[in-house]
């Protein structure tokens, strides 16, 4: 197989907690690699929006889990979610939607639901850079790259108050931030957890250009083609 070939049908996996910079890498990652982004989390913010805006109680597993079923979720050409043929952004980032996720995506039903979904981008042969929390343990476990992306809880609040323009509210972010991660990883079904063969980076102190420098350089550099 040609070096070309090989790259244009990867699976690259990138996870890691909330707030690690995992979506801007991995778009960014995809863009220079020509291979199609995979945003997750927005999957399961999909679901959240959808049960908010209808009256489905989020902690119910079993009437999240039919509507995760029931919705249509499709990408644009620049990876941004449609729910319904609607379209799902800016609503599925709202306070409210990041409040309820980690609940909502707990369930088995709702997992059961969206993943296979994840697996079935893949299955129609083009390459991907997918990222979430399960990407490299449960969704795509024999992707041809693995990343765990981690940067302090502290360092994680400080770049979403920068992003959001607020920086008063960093004790705000910080504490969401580590409900999210407990949440996140200590929950049954496919908990945040770093693969055994998964690369390590620490972000802390390296901007995004820094850090989607480092995984090209992975990246291309362990093909051999
Ligand atoms: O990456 P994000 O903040 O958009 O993800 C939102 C939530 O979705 C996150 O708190 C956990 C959940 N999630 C998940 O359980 N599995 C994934 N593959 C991606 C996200």
């Amino acid at each position: 197989m040609s070096t070309l070939h090989a790259l244009a049908t990867m699976i690259i996996a990138i996870d890691g907690p909330a707030g690690s910079g995992k979506s801007t890498v991995a778009r960014r990652l995809a863009a220079e690699l020509g291979l199609t982004f995979l945003d997750t989390g927005a999957m399961y913010r999909a679901v959240t929006l959808a049960a908010l805006e209808r009256d489905v109680e989020p902690m119910d597993e079993h009437a999240c889990g039919e509507l995760a079923q029931s919705l249509r979720l499709v990408f644009d050409v620049d990876g941004r979610i449609r729910i319904d043929g609607k379209p799902g952004e800016p609503a599925i980032r709202s306070d409210e939607v990041t409040r309820w996720v980690s609940a909502v995506s707990a369930h088995p039903r709702v997992r059961a639901a969206i993943v296979p979904q994840q697996r079935s981008q893949a299955g129609r042969g083009l390459g991907i850079v997918a990222e979430g929390r399960d990407i490299g343990t449960v969704v795509f476990p024999s992707a041809d790259v693995k990343f765990y992306l981690t940067a302090s809880a502290e360092e994680r609040a400080r770049r979403r108050a920068l992003e959001r323009g607020e920086p008063e509210r960093f004790h705000e972010f910080l504490a969401d931030i580590q409900r999210r991660d407990h949440h996140d990883s200590t929950r049954h079904d496919s908990p945040l957890k770093q693969a055994d063969d998964a690369i390590l980076v620490d972000t802390d102190g390296t901007d995004a250009d820094g850090v989607v420098a480092k995984l090209l350089e992975v990246v291309r550099g362990g093909r051999s083609g």
